[in-house]
């Protein structure tokens, strides 16, 4: 039989100043948008105003994004229940915000989608690549906490979901958008959205932060998992940035392909030098740590 030690009730209450409560009170504050109140009148317009390599160029990104926020919904759950299986309430008081804001995300994208009236199949936009992140790496390591939430299982799953999929993938998607549709003025619901998107994910991330951060101090021989993991998942990223561009020297919105990539390298290194501060950590500074260091918007 399972014994619960009640934690609320106990002196030790709730953890109120921690990181991710803090967080979960952040997302409770800033994480309320609606999708389904986001005008898209001015992008169906847009949209219907555009050359065909922009609109393949914007598809591509928003079909990517789709995909990518079903996979993350989906997803998610084994990581909550590992969380919740060790009492961690305040880390799983967060997570309950992370879900939801990944399910609000899938049902934008499909809003843009149904605005611009594009109903047909998108999967051809999914390269090799694309489809080895999504299709296997993600839901292979996450499906793992169902039957190991041993801490390596717990930190590899952070580091493909939070690090990887959502630190450098994400990030370097949202940069694409920001120069094409800003730059040409264009399409201002789909931005607004991003927008709104980009400061929930910097909670996602900055959660993930955190459980790395404090996988490490726990355990400190996972650090060298956790950079082994990364090293290798960072050519994948490097590869989707080439697919995307086809060796094109601009893109169709007069955008430079290289600028992108540099920028996917940078959040690659600056993923690993945030982790690589939590060595020499004590546990206690790691809870305490506040939402600008850890990148929160
Ligand atoms: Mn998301
Ligand atoms: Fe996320």
């Amino acid at each position: 039989m399972v014994k619960r030690t009640m934690l609320t009730t106990s002196s030790r209450g709730l953890l109120e100043d921690s990181f991710p409560y803090r967080l979960y009170q952040k997302a409770k504050r800033v994480g309320t948008w609606n999708p389904a109140d986001i005008d898209l009148s001015q992008d169906q317009k847009d949209w219907k105003n555009m050359g065909q390599e922009q609109q393949e160029d914007i598809l591509r990104l928003i079909s990517q994004f789709q995909a990518g926020e079903e996979a993350v919904t989906l997803d998610l759950l084994p990581l909550i229940m590992a969380i919740a299986k060790e009492g961690r309430l305040e880390e799983e008081m967060f997570l309950t915000t992370f879900l939801y804001e990944e399910a609000k995300h899938t049902e934008f994208f499909r809003l843009v989608l149904n605005a611009i009236g594009e109903r047909g199949d998108l999967s051809h936009f999914h390269t090799e690549t694309y489809k080895k992140v999504f299709y296997e790496i993600l839901p292979t390591t996450m499906a793992r906490l169902e039957t190991d939430q041993s801490p390596e299982a717990i930190a590899e799953a952070s580091v493909v979901y939070n690090m990887f999929v959502e630190g450098v993938l994400a990030e370097t998607g949202y940069y694409s958008f920001y120069a094409a549709l800003e730059t040409a003025g264009i399409m201002p619901g789909l931005l607004e959205g991003i927008g709104n998107l980009k400061r929930d994910e910097s909670r996602h991330i900055g959660y993930g932060t955190f459980l790395l951060q404090r996988l490490i101090c726990e355990h400190p021989n996972l650090y060298e998992l956790i950079t082994a993991k990364m090293g290798e998942l960072a050519p994948l990223a490097i590869l989707l940035n080439q697919e995307g561009t086809k060796g094109r020297e601009m893109t169709s919105f007069g955008g430079n392909p290289d600028e992108v990539m540099n920028f996917t390298m940078k959040q690659l290194a600056v993923r690993m030098e945030v982790l690589a501060r939590a060595q020499g950590k004590k546990i206690e500074e790691i809870y305490r740590v506040t939402e600008k260091e850890m990148g929160v918007i």
